[in-house]
């Protein structure tokens, strides 16, 4: 590692698998945050991303074996002045040789030789994900304290689906992060159910129109997964997104915000928090026609609008049947002649009855946050006066803001 850097310093291991092109964006994550990453490929990870993309965007040379710089020796050097080994993709034979201790190129020696934490991204196909061979392999890893993600369900390469996609590069980084932040072992929402929503509803006025939002679903797919890595139970109540399902997470896919209502008390019945992160849509037409609308005689001037139940008012306000339920709202908020966007956050705070309220300024002092950007800064309410800033930074740090301000909340033992 270069002495010079006072950066964390990140070996981003990589395996032979075409999800190799997606670590090109998680590298340019790392770095881009400030930390100092070496890359080690493998041979066959070479095949499919060549050195020269790993060099650019490091910053630094990249070797496969042991070989190169023997008078630095490499092999031990590397691992031994890491603070983070991040591998992915993990491929089935990467982890195998990882469990079983083999030491047959530069990476194989990095994880024997480093002492820091180490987190893998499997890849490979369902099937080889579901072989006794690969669940023994990984189940040794983690007894041993290797943090190995789950795999992302979905389309894989080829016609196939299921488990074994690469986790998105957003959601490997916020473990990395993590990890580097002393937190993997602390799985501190374990046992723990959340329910989370995400994404924008959308009101149909005919088959092929409706009333919707920008709303990109990023800030709730933040908090799903960074809920799940830190052991919860997450049910991710997800409106029209369009993002890959993050990993080790139940998504209930829903349309409009009578649906979304649906979904949410219905997994709030034995849920420890419930987050409504989603955009849910105040009114919804009246009327919606069967048929598309037509110009011409008939044609409407105007839209009927009703409105739609409040869901996080309704979470807050009914009966708690978790005595320790939890329950956060989301606003985007602006200042106006009646106060600013914090004064109305309080008011919003206090009419929906819930305990948490993450307010964000939109449009506000220059710069917009929330809606599509991977960035998002806010001031988190509490309904006990307590106020959190929270500055600019990836939705993932806000994201484990409110679990810790909601783990602080739970009275209640943690008996399942
Ligand atoms: N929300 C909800 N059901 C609705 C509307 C909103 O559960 N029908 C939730 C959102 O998920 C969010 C919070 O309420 O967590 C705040 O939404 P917002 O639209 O800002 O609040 P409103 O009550 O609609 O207030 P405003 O009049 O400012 O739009």
């Amino acid at each position: 590692m270069t002495a010079e850097s006072t950066r964390p310093r990140v070996v981003l291991g990589v395996g032979g698998g075409i999800a190799a092109y997606k670590v090109a964006e998680l590298l340019r994550l790392l770095t881009e945050s400030g930390h100092d990453v070496r890359v080690v490929p493998t041979r066959a990870a070479l095949e499919f991303v060549g050195a020269p993309t790993w060099a650019a965007l490091s910053g630094h040379p990249v070797a496969t074996d042991v070989w190169a710089d023997v008078h630095e020796v490499p092999h031990v050097r590397i691992g031994q002045g890491a603070d983070l080994v991040l591998v992915a993709p993990a491929t089935a034979d990467l982890l195998a040789r990882a469990a079983h201790g083999l030491a047959d190129d530069l990476l194989t020696t990095t994880l024997l030789t480093a002492r820091c934490p180490v987190v893998m991204a499997p890849a490979m196909h369902t099937e080889m994900w579901l072989h006794p061979a690969t669940v023994a392999n990984v189940a040794t890893l983690r007894e041993r304290g290797v943090e190995v993600l789950e795999p992302a369900s979905g389309r894989l390469t080829g016609a196939d689906t299921g488990p074994g996609r690469l986790p998105e590069p957003a959601g490997i980084f916020a473990a990395a992060r993590r990890a580097l932040a002393g937190r993997t072992a602390a799985r501190d929402l374990a046992g723990r159910h959340v329910v989370v929503s995400a994404g924008g509803t959308r009101e149909h006025l005919d088959p092929v129109r409706f009333l919707g939002n920008r709303s990109s679903g990023r800030q709730g797919w933040a908090l799903a997964s960074t809920a799940a890595a830190r052991g919860a139970r997450v049910t991710l109540v997800a409106a029209n997104v369009a993002l890959p399902e993050p990993s080790g997470v139940t998504v209930v896919p829903v349309v409009s915000a009578e649906e979304l209502r649906g979904a949410v008390l219905a997994a709030a019945a034995d849920a420890d928090a419930v987050v409504m992160a989603a955009a849910v849509a105040d009114f919804r037409p009246r009327d919606t026609q069967d048929t598309k609308i037509k110009k011409g005689a008939g044609e409407p001037d105007s839209v009927a609008l009703v409105r739609t139940a409040d869901v996080l008012a309704e979470v807050a306000r009914a009966p708690r049947v978790r005595p320790g339920l939890v329950v956060v709202g989301f606003a985007a908020e602006t200042g106006d002649a009646e106060g600013d966007a914090l004064a109305h956050g309080r008011a919003k705070l206090a009419t929906k009855g819930a305990d948490l309220l993450v307010v964000n300024e939109v449009g506000g002092r220059g710069h917009p946050t929330g809606f599509e950007g991977a960035q998002n800064a806010a001031v988190v309410l509490g309904a006990d006066g307590s106020r959190t800033d929270v500055p600019l930074g990836p939705k993932e740090a806000l994201a484990d803001t409110v679990w810790d301000l909601v783990r602080a909340r739970w009275t209640d033992p943690k008996d399942r």
